[in-house]
């Protein structure tokens, strides 16, 4: 199978998106990081790609209407032959083009166990407060396909994380955090080995 050319687009520290630099560094993943591309000028993410030489930019949304961004994204994404594209803590939502030149090859990370605590609402810490307040016994994050609706396409991997009586927002995103960090790279390595099929919203393992 030919190496996937990925593209990653981020916002913030990156830990995610560093967990993917490994993988595809162990030969893990049988893919190429290209691109790394923020909407965050202070994105610590945009620094681990410096330091692995991965070609990163910043773009900033603010000087652009919101089609003129995407064609932006899609025209530095296309440049380098991206084939996946990543969302490792990516904050923005995608438009319909986009979604549409990239449909089922835009996987996301979520850090509940979707349908519960996501959409446009629920972001960063607040996934977590939801969760606390809402009295859950167990959370845990998701890596799915992107489509027009935030957090909602289907649901490649979950994985489950223990809420217990002390917890805090901060102590569960931690532990959440480290649940992200094994099933984004292994979504990734499933699909760069071309063994997810989707059939209407269930995602198959081959
Ligand atoms: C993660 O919790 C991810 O699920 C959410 O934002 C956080 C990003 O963390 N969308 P990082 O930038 O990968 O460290």
């Amino acid at each position: 199978m030919s190496i996937v050319k990925i593209g990653v687009l981020l916002s913030g520290s990156g830990s995610n998106f560093q967990q993917i630099i490994n993988q595809v560094e162990a030969g893990t993943i049988n893919g190429e990081i290209v691109v790394a591309i923020s909407n965050k000028k202070e994105a610590y993410g945009l620094e681990r790609a410096s330091q692995k030489n991965i070609p990163c930019l910043f773009i900033d949304a603010t000087k652009y209407s919101d089609d003129e961004y995407h064609e932006c994204l899609l025209a530095e994404l296309e440049s380098k032959g991206v084939e996946l594209v990543v969302l490792a803590g990516y904050i923005k939502i995608l438009n319909k083009k986009f979604i549409d030149k990239y449909r089922h090859k835009i996987i996301n990370i979520h850090p509940s166990l979707i349908p519960s605590f996501c959409g446009k609402k629920y972001y960063g810490i607040k996934v977590h407060q939801a969760a606390i307040a809402y009295g859950v016994k167990v959370s845990g994050a998701t890596v799915h396909f992107v489509d027009e609706e935030a957090d909602h396409g289907p649901i490649i991997l979950q994985k489950v994380v223990e809420v217990i009586d002390q917890d805090t927002p901060e102590s569960l995103a931690k532990r959440i955090l480290s649940v992200e960090h094994e099933i984004l790279p292994e979504a990734v390595r499933l699909y760069c080995e071309g063994r997810l099929v989707i059939e209407g919203r269930k995602v198959m393992i081959r």
